[in-house]
């Protein structure tokens, strides 16, 4: 099974439960990990988060559609999820970590 980590802004990292039928950020809720959203349809950006390894994995977006980074390390944690296939994937890693503009 994949790996999934989130550091938050103290510095402390928890590992999440994945969930290929969830988005980044339900699976976010779903650690009790309180985080920023408004929308939770990829329209305002209050959700974007870092990641910091396995940008690669997250290619979908909730929809379907391909995923497009807010910025160059930067995604929206609402629309984004992993496929099946790479969340059963051993060697996966993900790294993720609250954006600081949020
Ligand atoms: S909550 Fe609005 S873009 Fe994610």
């Amino acid at each position: 099974m994949a790996k999934i980590t989130y550091k938050d802004e103290n510095g402390k990292v928890v590992e999440i439960p994945t969930d290929p039928d969830k988005s980044i950020h339900e699976m976010l809720e779903a650690a009790s990990i309180d985080y920023p959203f408004s929308c939770l349809a990829g329209a305002c950006s209050s959700c974007k988060i870092k990641i910091h390894r396995g940008k690669d994995k997250l290619e979908l977006d909730k929809f379907g559609t391909p995923m497009i980074p807010v910025e160059d390390d930067e995604f929206l944690s609402c629309v984004c999820g992993i496929t099946p296939e790479v969340l059963s994937d051993d060697s996966v890693v993900i790294e993720l970590e609250r954006s600081d503009d949020v």
